[in-house]
């Protein structure tokens, strides 16, 4: 993605970004623009709102960056994955709401972004009923587009690094996360990607 094409209200936010990123998770900024680039490459029928949809894109998984290992030891027992998943939303959604107001971004859809980003991952929460949380249609979307970027042959790379030894253990959790698309075109994405991936 060239930050410099994008208008300035963008280019702004992901300034405030760059340098967190830069201490977190070595991936989570090249996330982060993949995710962007699927919103700017977007040629389907759905309507985008990249207000909204763009900003949660470049921050999503910010609150990453202040989760230190010094930190994270304290995010600890059975549900240690899960209450980490929860707190990175949290923290997040605190850091978006500092940047947003930082570079002065539209009020109303700075509420917007922040609530995306508190519960963007909700599908990981082990909740039965984790779909009813995704209430709007950004919500929706954004789900669908954060999971897409996990289909990609550079994503398994990366899940590797983090850990996954077998191939089979890695298509097992990308064969399951298909059912957890809101819109067909994009599991239609994803599978298709997943069919090459196992080739
Ligand atoms: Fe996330």
């Amino acid at each position: 993605m060239k930050i410099k094409e994008l208008p300035v209200k963008y280019q702004k936010i992901w300034a405030q970004c760059l340098p967190l990123f830069k201490r977190g998770r070595p991936g989570d900024a090249q996330h982060a623009k993949e995710v962007v680039e699927l919103i700017l490459g977007y040629r389907g029928k759905l309507k985008f709102d990249g207000d909204v949809l763009i900003p949660v894109a470049m921050m999503h998984d910010i609150g990453h960056t202040a989760i230190l290992p010094e930190h994270f030891k304290y995010i600890t027992g059975p549900e240690k994955v899960k209450n980490g998943k929860l707190v990175h939303m949290l923290v997040g959604a605190k850091i978006a709401r500092d940047i947003l107001s930082a570079v002065k971004y539209n009020k109303h859809a700075s509420r917007e972004i922040i609530d995306i980003i508190s519960m963007h991952d909700a599908d990981q929460l082990d909740l039965s009923d984790w779909r009813r949380l995704y209430t709007t249609r950004n919500k929706k979307i954004f789900h669908d587009l954060d999971s897409l970027d996990r289909y990609s042959a550079k994503r398994l790379k990366s899940m590797f690094s983090i850990g996954f030894k077998d191939p089979g253990q890695v298509f097992k959790v990308l064969e399951k996360f298909l059912d957890n698309f809101f819109f067909q075109e994009f599991k239609d994405i994803a599978q298709k990607s997943l069919a090459q991936l196992k080739k």
